[in-house]
């Protein structure tokens, strides 16, 4: 078999299967998997799945290969825009060229979580952290003593998955698997909280990607989509896509795609967007109809559009 996935039955047997909280499941059949010392095991189908570098490799080959040029890029684009991992993050050293947006992104973190510590309690709370990056977020959840995992597509060793090693306190383990948000190989209703940070506007469909988030968030559970993009209007959101892959041109000099950029919300087609997906969304931190006309007499002229809001999004799932 193909790439990180291997076959042998004979591999398996020769090693004991261990335990993980977590359910996971073969991303090719659903059956869960046994956890081993190297891998997970599919016993329904006689499949490997290797861990390397801690992390599961559970991203179906074809799916890798589709998604390899959009990785590729993606990661070229975040290091040469300076993001990477260190310990501490969100805290970073005086003078750090993304301060600004991490001190924002500390503080939105902080409330969101005390938001949901009013209606799940004090945990502790099985979390999945979707497309998490170097796994900044959920090294903060298992410090507050809740359980995590995590899962990306990107295993970059400064800024995915293979990062995390750098921020997870030490003496907790981190469940981490390559694998895609739009199917997620993992028993159904298995988190209390499933939390998405500056990742669900990475989805190609976002609707599809709710559905399988609900998936696996157990009935009551809760859905927490933080630092994705959200305008008011669809066209100040491609025109910011627009300006983005007219400067990825210039850097790289290539054509960009636009299948292959990450996109935006749009604040009026939210509560449709959760609601068709079985969510009931509370939006937090969505500015007052004044402070967004005088944004808008300060944007407009300057910059042509408005530009974008990153409000809270807490949504329960809905029966
Ligand atoms: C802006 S980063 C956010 C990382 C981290 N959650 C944070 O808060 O800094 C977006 C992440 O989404 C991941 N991503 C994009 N498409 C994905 C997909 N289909 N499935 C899982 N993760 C995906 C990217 O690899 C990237 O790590």
């Amino acid at each position: 078999m193909p790439g990180a996935c291997v076959s042998g039955e004979a591999r398996a047997a020769a090693l004991e299967p261990r335990l993980s909280w977590v359910g996971w499941c073969c991303s090719y059949c659903s059956a869960p998997l046994e956890v081993h010392a190297h891998g997970l095991f599919c016993r329904a189908e006689g499949r490997w799945f290797a861990t390397l570098d801690g992390v599961h490799r559970l991203l179906p080959e074809d799916r890798r290969r589709e998604l390899a040029p959009a990785v590729e890029m993606y990661q070229r684009v975040r290091r040469d825009d300076g993001w990477r991992a260190h310990p501490g993050l969100p805290e970073v050293p005086r003078g750090d060229r993304h301060a600004a947006v991490w001190r924002q992104r500390s503080a939105r973190f902080e409330q969101a979580v005390s938001l949901v510590r009013a209606r799940l309690g004090p945990g502790p709370w099985r979390v999945l952290d979707v497309g998490a990056g170097c796994c900044w977020a959920s090294a903060r959840l298992l410090r507050a003593g809740h359980r995590t995992a995590a899962v990306d597509v990107s295993l970059d060793a400064e800024d995915g998955l293979r990062a995390a090693p750098l921020l997870v306190p030490s003496g907790c383990v981190l469940e981490r698997a390559e694998a895609d948000m739009e199917a997620i190989p993992i028993e159904p209703a298995a988190f209390d909280l499933v939390l998405a940070a500056a990742s669900l506007h990475h989805a190609p469909r976002p609707g599809r990607t709710l559905i399988e988030l609900r998936r696996v968030t157990r009935r009551d559970g809760l859905l927490l989509v933080l630092d994705s993009p959200v305008y008011r209007r669809r066209p100040d959101g491609e025109a910011m896509v627009a300006a983005r892959m007219r400067a990825q041109a210039r850097r790289y000099g290539v054509a960009m795609d636009r299948e292959r950029q990450s996109g935006y919300l749009v604040r009026d087609e939210l509560p449709d967007l959760f609601r068709s997906t079985g969510w009931s969304l509370e939006v937090h931190g969505w500015p007052g109809p004044f402070r967004e006309w005088a944004r808008d007499m300060v944007e407009i002229p300057r910059r042509g559009r408005r530009t974008a809001r990153f409000p809270i999004l807490l949504a329960r799932r809905d029966g």
